[in-house]
């Protein structure tokens, strides 16, 4: 499969946010990454329901929502309803879901993928009951809650290990492995090639000139 770029909104100038969307599209980008935060369970606040509902008016490339909050239980078909057609994934944190079977059955109910985000400190092993059910793992390399982080480099490690998982699973549709935090022009081919399928990056992509050039020299970078 090829490789997915998408970029995160966070580390765009939200002054200009219809703009800067604009550009990433432009840049052939392939989804936009959307960070949603509460101040609970991220000591930030960022994009809630208004922002999701006027990005659904400019033509946004395909969204993937990520819910970095408490309760996603309720707000994931919330998120889901205000982003629709839009939204093409949507992912909450596992250590904020308690009920995350019926929540990963409802954001699939609605023909959204489901997305189940790992913080760095939190071991692949919470996800043996649901991986043959979700559509992709997102592998946080970061602690949640700011762009601009610092990579951490354990998720490397992390994300090979989650690779030769997923490899092994005996079933045709097999869950993609997204990365998410501090990837940029110096780290991207490092993380696609322990194994990433869909990586998002965001002040490696808005804080850069050019975005059309930077996307580019990603693609080359991870053959995309
Ligand atoms: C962090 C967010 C990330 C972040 C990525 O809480 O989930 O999506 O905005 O930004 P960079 O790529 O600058 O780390
Ligand atoms: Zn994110």
């Amino acid at each position: 499969m090829k490789k997915l770029i998408a970029p995160s909104l966070l580390a765009a100038d939200f002054a200009i946010l219809g703009q800067e969307v604009e550009e990433v599209k432009n840049a052939g980008v392939d989804w936009i990454h959307v960070d949603v935060m509460d101040g609970h369970f991220v000591p930030n606040l960022s994009m809630g329901i208004p922002s999701v509902q006027a990005l659904t008016k400019i033509d946004p490339p395909p969204m993937d929502i990520h819910l970095m909050i408490d309760n996603p239980e309720f707000f994931a078909e919330v998120f889901i309803k205000e982003a629709k057609p839009h939204v093409k994934l949507l992912t909450v944190q596992v250590e904020a879901c308690t009920l995350l079977h019926n929540t990963i059955e409802t954001i699939k109910s609605h023909g959204v993928m489901a997305g189940i985000a790992l913080n760095p400190a939190t071991p692949l092993n919470l996800l043996d009951q649901v991986l043959p059910i979700i559509d992709v793992v997102l592998i946080m390399c970061v602690e949640p809650g700011f762009a601009g982080q610092q990579f951490i480099e354990s998720s490397v490690g992390k994300i090979k290990k989650l690779r030769k998982i997923i490899d092994s699973m005996d079933q045709d549709q097999k869950p993609l492995i997204e990365v998410d935090g501090g990837i940029k022009l110096n780290n991207i081919k490092k993380v696609a090639d322990a194994g990433a399928d869909i990586l998002v990056s965001g002040s490696g992509i808005f804080a850069t000139e050019n975005y059309s050039d930077t996307v580019s020299e990603m693609r080359k970078l991870i053959g995309s």
